[in-house]
């Protein structure tokens, strides 16, 4: 399949277009900078709905993954929200103009409102689930979840299919060294006091994984709106501790437990659920990071 890679040239998108020519498919990376792996290249702007539109064109699917993926990389938040929010809209308007049928949205869990935060917001249960409210309260976070319902908007109205994959911080090129000395001391039984974003992480690999997964999902024929969102996380959180008793450290006492049995399981699982990505899409984790050493960046 041909299929356009926005933002093809960053820290997760060299690993979508290698795992997507891997699975035999054409992609190309839509990007201003050049590629970083071996990849036809298209440099464009993706401010411009008539540049991003010529930059599509032929493709059978795009993964949009371009924006700017962290708030405090040095630009103005007017600049974060802005850029990213103008470049969703510009791609799924160049898809819907071009007749693509898919996006698969590189979202963020972030779009939840947990992660980035300015307020501490307790979680109404968990496992935190795709039915769980969405709280965003900061720009990137906005920006993120204003992709998202554009595409679940695009989705109802015209029809195109839309995956939204809401993926937790990912331990790419730019995060290498901050997690290899979270990894050094997790493994010496160290707890941070305070504990932010529940430990949730991924590995770049396993993002990529999860795209080429994402092309191939068949939606129900008679989904005349065809959108999903999935949650996206390690199996486990990189902290040596229950989860459980994460959260009450955390928040003084332990959020409603919707499905007791996932944290019996396994007592360091995500915050996150990601069952519905292994029931849908039939993917599934692979890294872990007490394995760090085997991790690619
Ligand atoms: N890195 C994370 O931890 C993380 C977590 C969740 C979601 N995400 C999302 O994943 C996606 C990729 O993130 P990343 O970490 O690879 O970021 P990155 O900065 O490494 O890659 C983004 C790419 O987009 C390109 N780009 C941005 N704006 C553009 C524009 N207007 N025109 C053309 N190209 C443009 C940049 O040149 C860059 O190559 C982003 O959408 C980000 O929000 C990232």
């Amino acid at each position: 399949m041909k299929i356009a890679v926005t933002g093809g040239s960053g820290a997760i998108g060299s690993f979508v277009c290698d795992e997507l020519a891997a699975a035999g498919h054409e992609p190309w990376s839509l990007d201003r900078t050049a590629p970083r792996v071996d990849v036809e290249f298209r440099d464009v702007d993706l401010t411009s709905l008539a540049a991003t539109r010529e930059a599509v064109r032929g493709a059978e699917q795009v993964v949009h993954l371009a924006a700017i993926p962290d708030p405090y990389l040095g630009h103005s938040l007017e600049q974060v929200i802005g850029e990213n929010t103008v470049t969703s809209y510009t791609v799924f308007e160049a898809a819907r103009l071009e007749g693509i049928g898919r996006v698969v949205y590189g979202c963020s869990e972030s779009s939840t409102g947990f992660g980035i935060h300015h307020v501490k917001l307790v979680p109404q249960y968990v496992p935190i689930d795709e039915q769980h409210p969405l709280w965003p309260h900061e720009a990137y976070s906005l920006s993120k979840h204003f992709g998202e319902r554009i595409g679940a908007n695009y989705a109802e109205a015209f029809g195109i299919e839309v995956v939204s994959l809401r993926y937790m911080w990912v331990w790419s090129v730019r995060a290498e060294d901050a997690a290899r000395e979270i990894v050094a001391r997790s493994l010496d039984g160290f707890v941070p006091d305070p504990v932010s974003g529940f430990g949730a992480h991924i590995a770049v690999r396993d993002v990529a994984r999860a795209v080429a997964s994402s092309v191939e999902y068949e939606f129900p024929p008679s989904d005349d709106a065809p959108f999903e969102a999935f949650f996206l996380s390690a199996r486990d959180t990189f902290l040596p501790l229950p989860t459980l008793e994460l959260l009450r450290r955390s928040f003084g006492e332990c959020p409603a437990v919707l499905d007791a049995g996932y944290f019996a399981a396994n007592p360091q699982a995500s915050v996150f659920d990601i069952r519905k990505a292994a029931r849908l899409l039939g993917w599934e984790p692979k890294s872990d990071w007490r394995h760090f050493d085997d991790w690619e960046f």
